[in-house]
């Protein structure tokens, strides 16, 4: 069983000097227009120099319509391209791979940050904060998106970046087309698994044809369904798993609540999402594990399930060197909330601590 301090190599050439992942994170740190932040490189450096063996970017979108966030970093132009060098820069400085995380919000891109009106596969009412009703995406659009993708996906490389990590999950664009609830389509982009998933595999076999191996390719997939994203099915998350071999993909990263969790669908099963996962991948390629890995045990239990790496978003808010401090016996990271001034001693800028607050991550003071 893999350790948390054992190096691991993807396609024999990028190496990783550990098995720890910093989970994408939005941070809301950079330029309204997309480009890099200083306080945003500062909060990924950071974390580099705490020994994190990968960093992934926040979900960076793809074109400027697919913006979701204030402050949101872009991949949509070159235009971006001095800033985003820095990040791959900095990164390496400090041994760590990177990875930028590729976005399209879909229903959730609304006209609060992109002045038009929201798309998505079909128009469907949904029950969220600042829910708009979304136009349907056209084939030709449907097309230019994918397109969208290969061209961050070749900017991301031109960067200097390792590889890229395509949104999957979290109710974002891709999981819009794979739900049942919000696709609805009749045409090839709908119906049967093929169909709904037909947009996710056209954007891996157009990143792949652009930027071939060893430039890593992974994708973020939700398992099953959560509070944000309905009409997900734990079976037909794992056929998806199965395809993932023709699309030469280098890595999956399970989105989820809890490593040891076992489906909502079978409750009474005694294999956990994370198991399900393993014995659907082929071993080649590598699977990340994340959702409240905070311990040594609990990298452990994600080792234990078929895990290659480990990723902990909260636990790299609180503690920039968890992958320094991980190995210590009894090991704890420090509890939420964090107040302002803790925040900010861990390289966490203005926007993104007033963000943290909103999920009672930082104390309002
Ligand atoms: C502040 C914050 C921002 C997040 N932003 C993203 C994101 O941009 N992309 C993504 O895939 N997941 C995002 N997530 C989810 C995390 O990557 C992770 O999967 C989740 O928090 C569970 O891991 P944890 O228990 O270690 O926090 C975010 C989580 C937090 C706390």
């Amino acid at each position: 069983m893999a350790q948390v301090t054992d190096s691991f190599t993807f396609n024999r050439q990028q190496f990783m000097k550990n098995r720890t992942v910093m989970a994408p994170m939005t941070n809301m740190q950079s330029h309204e227009d997309g480009t890099l932040h200083e306080r945003e490189l500062r909060w990924l450096t950071r974390r580099a120099e705490g020994d994190f063996g990968m960093i992934v970017t926040c979900a960076s979108h793809v074109r400027k319509d697919a913006k979701a966030w204030h402050g949101q970093l872009g991949f949509f132009d070159d235009s971006l391209l001095p800033g985003l060098r820095e990040i791959p820069r900095e990164l390496h400085r400090h041994g760590a791979l990177a990875i930028a995380q590729l976005f399209h919000g879909g229903v959730r891109s609304t006209s609060k940050t992109t002045g038009q009106q929201p798309v998505a596969p079909s128009v469907v009412h949904q029950d969220f904060k600042d829910f708009e009703v979304p136009r349907a995406l056209s084939e030709k659009e449907i097309l230019e998106i994918i397109q969208d993708f290969k061209a961050a996906a070749v900017r991301a490389h031109k960067a200097g970046f390792d590889g890229v990590e395509i949104h999957g999950a979290n109710g974002y664009l891709f999981t819009q087309f794979i739900s049942t609830v919000t696709n609805l389509r009749t045409d090839k982009w709908g119906g049967s698994l093929s169909n709904r998933a037909r947009f996710l595999f056209e954007v891996l076999k157009e990143i792949r044809s652009a930027c071939p191996s060893p430039f890593i390719v992974g994708v973020r997939l939700l398992p099953e369904d959560t509070a944000k994203a309905r009409g997900f099915d734990i079976d037909e998350t794992c056929q998806l798993l199965e395809q993932m071999p023709e699309y030469k993909v280098d890595y999956i990263h399970l989105s989820g609540r809890d490593v040891r969790a076992k489906p909502w669908k079978y409750p009474e099963g005694s294999r956990t999402i994370l198991a399900r996962f393993r014995q659907s991948l082929p071993s080649t390629i590598a699977l990340i594990a994340a959702g409240g890995i905070k311990t040594e045990g609990d990298c452990e239990a994600a080792f234990r399930d078929g895990a290659d790496l480990v990723a902990v978003a909260t636990a790299a808010i609180t503690e920039p060197d968890w992958p320094k401090k991980i190995a210590k016996p009894g090991f704890m990271p420090k509890a939420l909330p964090l107040t302002v001034a803790e925040a900010r001693e861990r390289a966490i800028s203005e926007p993104f601590i007033e963000y943290l607050k909103t999920m009672k991550m930082v104390k309002s003071e």
